[in-house]
């Protein structure tokens, strides 16, 4: 007669299952983690944000693609190798990729990062090998692999992102989204209008940013409201472990590095691209569409963006143009105008700790 269960019953059991379901679902932990490619100059601050994504549940990366940017192609690679190896986690693949921008020559950057790259600090030797894939080729195979999964981290030059999407573009609507550390619409760190990953490859992030697949730009914007300051890194100094030892070193070095010019903390701009993939309610990013300047005399590699999403249509009458109308622009990027600061440094602090 009815089973088992009175009608009361079996409600209460409904409720309960669905309030179990819809929990699971808010913790993070049980959310799908992220599939990543983390494309790097390693570089400092590349070796900080390489180390929040390897500590982070939500993400899984899937593979480490190396640019020349910070450092030559040859070094980064090194670098990114070791890491790896630190870290423990050669079953990821690490491969190299570009080896100059697309048309001009490399700008490397030991005055900011030390002449490896990596603060001067002497990892061991790497346990990991090369993937014998070129970079490029590798995202174009993941993507293809994994349609609408994976989400493409590059924090260093777009080079390698350029590539791909010129070699293969039935990538663009594969991806699922493209977190970039780079540009700036407040002026640059590089030169007055550029920030240094676009700026040392100006067309290959005009072709990123036009691609027409869902874009964040985590820009100097944000970085420099992100100051990673004593305050954090001596929380760092109270546990101990290869990969939280060598970030403390890292961030230590930075500190210093900005201490010098003037300033009580070191920007963390390739962290907080990986904080925005892991949660992006760390920062507030209006949609705005974005070119880069690639010919300008004084602002060659500009992240130039349209905050209103029009431009004015000028008709021609005679020997003058009139103004007749606003013309709408399609936004192609979310830009980062505004960030928790300490929320993220926090996070930082708590997954390098492995706490
Ligand atoms: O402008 C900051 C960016 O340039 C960061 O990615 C840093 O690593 C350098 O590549
Ligand atoms: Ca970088």
């Amino acid at each position: 007669m009815g089973g088992c269960f009175r009608v009361w019953q079996r409600l209460a059991i409904a409720t309960l299952f669905s309030a179990f379901f819809v929990t699971m679902l808010a913790i993070p932990a049980f959310s799908a983690t992220k599939k990543v490619i983390f494309d790097t100059d390693p570089g400092t601050d590349d070796a900080m944000a390489l180390m929040l994504a390897l500590n982070s549940p939500e993400l899984d990366v899937r593979a480490v693609t190396v640019v020349p940017g910070n450092v030559t192609a040859k070094q980064g690679l090194e670098n990114a190798l070791r890491m790896m190896s630190l870290a423990n986690r050669c079953d990821i693949p690490i491969a190299a990729g570009a080896q100059h921008p697309l048309f001009q020559k490399l700008i490397t950057a030991e005055f900011w990062h030390g002449k490896n790259g990596l603060a001067n600090i002497e990892l061991p030797p790497s346990k990991c090998k090369v993937d014998s894939r070129y970079g490029p080729d590798l995202i174009i195979e993941m993507v293809h692999a994994a349609p609408h999964e994976i989400t493409l981290v590059p924090v260093g030059p777009l080079t390698n992102i350029a590539l791909a999407v010129e070699k293969d573009p039935s990538i663009v609507p594969l991806v699922k989204e493209v977190i970039i550390m780079g540009g700036s619409i407040t002026g640059g760190n590089s030169t007055a209008a550029a920030e240094a990953n676009i700026y040392n490859d100006p067309e290959a992030a005009q072709i990123v940013f036009q691609a027409g697949w869902p874009l964040t730009m985590v820009g100097l914007d944000v970085g420099d409201k992100t100051l990673f300051s004593t305050k954090y890194v001596e929380q760092l100094g109270q546990s101990h472990g290869p990969v939280n030892d060598f970030i403390y070193q890292v961030a230590h070095y930075l500190i210093d590095l900005a201490a010098k010019f003037g300033s009580d903390g070191t920007p963390m701009y390739d962290p907080l691209a990986v904080g925005v993939a892991i949660d992006a309610t760390l920062v507030k990013a209006p949609a705005m569409h974005v070119d880069v300047e690639t010919r300008g005399e004084f602002t060659r590699g500009e992240t130039v963006a349209n905050r209103h999403g029009a431009v004015e249509r000028n008709v021609l009458h005679g020997d003058r143009y009139i103004i007749e109308g606003l013309d709408k622009v399609e936004p192609n990027a979310k830009v980062c105008v505004d960030v928790d600061a300490d929320r993220f440094l926090q996070l930082f602090v708590s997954r390098i700790r492995g706490k």
